[in-house]
């Protein structure tokens, strides 16, 4: 059954999202049903693009069905544009590899992830995000810390990375729609961070948030989803070790495509938790609203740890496909790290 109701084309209203005119009962929607009115209400728009027309959220895309290889045929080689790795030059890379995090696991081949990314303020065709990357500027980039804290800040990416000091980490990360890549991420426990900052008793969750800058990314203006991109933790999750703060992959800092200049790594959770181009994090009393619980809450909750059990609701999450080999590898609960996490949600 289709559960979409927003798929983007919605005009933002202070942050309150309304059903529109199109929508109907879940009872009665049917994926042509959903097509169709989306199709009558973006005429009734002015909007007959076909791109935008084609567009899906994470959610309104098909979760990947087969073990095709969107890689496929000729090996990429990287070049200057696609990779787009010297956007910051900072100090330390490569970092020492964390032993802990140094699992004997084939990596995904560097070029291939580069080429294939969710990045929604540019495009939603995931191998084009590389090439339509040129125009933003990921330094200087100052991010703002505070909401309820004793010791707000703000301070550049590079300085922040700095200041913290840099590791490496390898970890699997599996994509909501099924896909999945085993990449070595260079930053820092957001722990380390969060103790900086001294929270508030009143503290509860973290809320991340992406920036807004339709001149240099193309689908703010294409797309109308409720920018900016936005994200959030629980605070015992954003304390959890495993939560990083990424700066770099692959060994340099990270390319624009990745998420350029410092974005967050939550390994256990579908990877739309893990928001790129991070401007501002905020802590908060209430659980924040995200981007994709907006827009689709049944498909895309606040929570979203990866459960092979659980299948989304219009998809299975029982298998991935990495997307270099294409090979479909079984799911694992919470990613394979439960024993990191698991204990966050045990009950009683
Ligand atoms: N962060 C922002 N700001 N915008 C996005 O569209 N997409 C998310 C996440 N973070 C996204 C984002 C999704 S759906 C995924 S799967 C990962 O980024 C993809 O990260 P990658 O392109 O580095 O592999």
């Amino acid at each position: 059954m289709q559960r979409v109701y927003f798929c983007g084309i919605l005009p933002r209203m202070a942050n309150t999202i309304h059903r529109p005119e199109w929508h109907l009962p879940e009872s009665m929607i049917t994926l042509e049903a959903v097509f169709q009115n989306r199709r009558r209400f973006l005429r009734q728009l002015g909007f007959t693009g076909a791109g935008l027309l084609a567009s899906p959220l994470v959610g309104c895309s098909k979760a990947e069905t087969t073990a095709a290889n969107p890689a496929s045929g000729a090996k990429p080689v990287l070049s200057s544009t696609a990779t787009n790795f010297v956007a910051v030059t900072a100090k330390g890379y490569p970092a020492p590899r964390n032993p802990e995090f140094d699992p004997k696991w084939t990596l995904t081949d560097g070029s291939v992830a580069a080429r294939y990314n969710n990045f929604y303020e540019f495009t939603t065709n995931k191998e084009r995000v590389h090439r339509l990357v040129d125009r933003f500027i990921t330094a200087p980039w100052p991010v703002e810390i505070g909401g309820l804290v004793e010791k707000p800040m703000t301070l550049d990416a590079v300085e922040l990375a700095e200041m913290m000091g840099l590791e490496e980490r390898v970890y699997r990360f599996r994509c909501v729609e099924a896909w999945a890549m085993i990449v070595p991420w260079t930053g820092f426990p957001l722990r380390k961070l969060v103790e900086k900052v001294s929270p508030k008793p009143e503290a509860k969750f973290v809320r991340f948030e992406t920036f807004f800058r339709p001149d240099q990314a193309p689908n703010f203006r294409d797309q109308n989803y409720p920018w900016p991109y936005t994200e959030g933790l629980r605070l015992d999750e954003a304390m959890n070790p495993l939560t990083l703060v990424a700066t770099g992959i692959y060994g340099k800092p990270l390319p624009k495509q990745h998420g350029a200049p410092i974005r967050i790594v939550v390994p256990w959770k579908y990877g739309y938790k893990s928001i790129k181009s991070i401007v501002k994090i905020e802590f908060v009393a209430k659980q924040p609203t995200t981007l994709w619980e907006s827009l689709a809450p049944d498909e895309y909750p606040f929570e979203s740890n990866v459960d092979p059990g659980k299948p989304h609701p219009r998809w299975s999450q029982a298998t991935e496909r990495l997307i270099d080999s294409g090979d479909r590898v079984k799911t694992l609960p919470f990613n394979g790290y439960g024993s990191y996490v698991a204990k966050l949600y045990s009950k009683g």
